[in-house]
């Protein structure tokens, strides 16, 4: 156990006295290190450019470059590497000078090699401890990152949301004027209107355009009538069947198979029937588009001691990895101009937001994507 431990440790031995370096590595060696050597600071320094070390063992009286310089160097350059400094016995304000520049100890010479080699295990497990330390910073970050784009999210959500409820009054009155127009200009008065056909072509160009912001409203608005959510028991498989009801035609046109993999006993949740419906429609549209002809989208739910894990998976096309990161972004869409808004998993996350809930996706191209929803199980005290 020991020695795997130990092979783990790369280790340089500074030193300018070649038979001291020599005895020192084979007392090294026969407790399973193999330190690498050098003669001098500017030798050290040229190895640590081209060789990873962890632990480098310093002698502080060299020739060249002293060795609490090269420390400072070291230090400089490479901030995971510890330095052990070998002093001689009367400098011990060498090794308190070699401390206060960022060594991690020092050792006097004669060195006792038992003593070295623990000092090189405790250096070796500050660093261990170090990267884990950047290894959880890093893992921080990312989580706050991924907070703040769900907070950013969340925000645009609610923007959109108003926006959408001002436009759609304007959207409705040019509708109805285009409407009008239109029953005028195609009244037997104006046929002998010369421009009749340019102006009605223009009313069309104004009624698809009336479409496509209406599609958009709609999107974003989630079909939602009433503003608050309203929480009530749930049972996800009726909610996905009903919802498979509306999208039946397309279903059939692909021959799309169903898999259920739903436990009725896995099955209740806590939630807004209502909107959930609206999240299923979005994710199952997706799938099915994603889908060619006898494609496969398999329901499925995972039981934890709080929530429910929907997943609704397909073996479609699949996300490239570039585009996870935008998926909910509002108007992210890769579909021809008439066939996406980029709203669908936008409007999702948003509910689900609002629902206290958590939406995460997984997708390989050419295999296939799954969506997990991790819903709040129902049990009689929420009521
Ligand atoms: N199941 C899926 N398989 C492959 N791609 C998907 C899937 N779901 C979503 N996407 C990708 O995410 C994009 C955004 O989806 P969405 O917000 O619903 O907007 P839209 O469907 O209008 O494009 C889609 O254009 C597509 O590129
Ligand atoms: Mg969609």
């Amino acid at each position: 156990m020991d020695r795997v431990y130990d092979d783990k440790i790369r280790l340089l031995l500074v030193d300018d006295e070649e038979g001291f370096r020599r005895t020192i590595s084979k007392r090294l060696a026969k407790r399973g290190m193999i330190p690498v050597q050098a003669s001098d600071g500017e030798e050290c320094l040229g190895i640590l450019k081209t060789t990873p070390m962890d632990v480098v063992v310093l002698d502080v009286k060299m020739p060249g470059i002293s060795g609490i310089d090269t420390l400072r160097l070291i230090k400089q350059e490479f901030e995971n590497i510890q330095v052990i400094l070998l002093t001689g016995n009367v400098a011990v304000s060498d090794g308190i000078d070699g401390i206060k520049s960022g060594a991690f100890d020092y050792l006097t010479k004669p060195v006792e090699i038992d003593h070295l080699v623990n000092k090189i295990k405790q250096a070796f497990e500050i660093i261990q401890l170090e990267k884990e330390k950047q290894k959880e910073r890093g893992y921080r970050e990312k989580l706050e990152k991924k907070m703040i784009d769900t907070e950013r999210l969340v925000s645009l959500g609610t923007m959109s949301t108003g926006i959408a409820h001002e436009i759609n009054n304007p959207l409705a009155i040019i509708n109805e004027s285009a409407g009008f127009m239109k029953q005028v200009i195609s009244s037997p008065e104006m046929s002998m209107f010369s421009q009749k056909d340019a102006l009605l072509l223009g009313i069309e160009k104004i009624e698809k355009s009336i479409k496509r912001a209406r599609k958009i409203t709609h999107e974003l608005l989630g079909h939602v009538k009433k503003q608050d959510s309203q929480f009530s028991q749930a049972n996800l498989k009726a909610l996905l069947y009903e919802t498979l009801g509306l999208l039946k035609r397309e279903i059939k046109n692909k021959q799309i198979n169903i898999n259920w993999e739903i436990d009725p006993k896995k099955n209740m949740v806590w939630s807004d029937p209502y909107q959930l419906r609206q999240v299923m429609m979005n994710l199952l549209s997706n799938a099915i588009h994603a889908l060619g002809e006898n494609g496969s989208i398999t329901l499925s739910t995972r039981e934890t001691s709080e929530d429910i894990i929907l997943e609704i998976k397909d073996d479609g096309i699949g996300i490239p990895k570039e585009n996870l990161g935008k998926i909910f972004d509002p108007f992210f869409t890769t579909k021809p101009f008439d066939e996406g808004t980029g709203l669908g998993l936008f409007v999702a996350h948003k509910i689900l937001s609002g629902l206290g809930c958590k939406i995460d996706v997984t997708s390989t191209v050419g295999k296939g994507t799954c969506f997990q929803i991790r819903l709040p199980k129902y049990d009689k005290s929420n009521e």
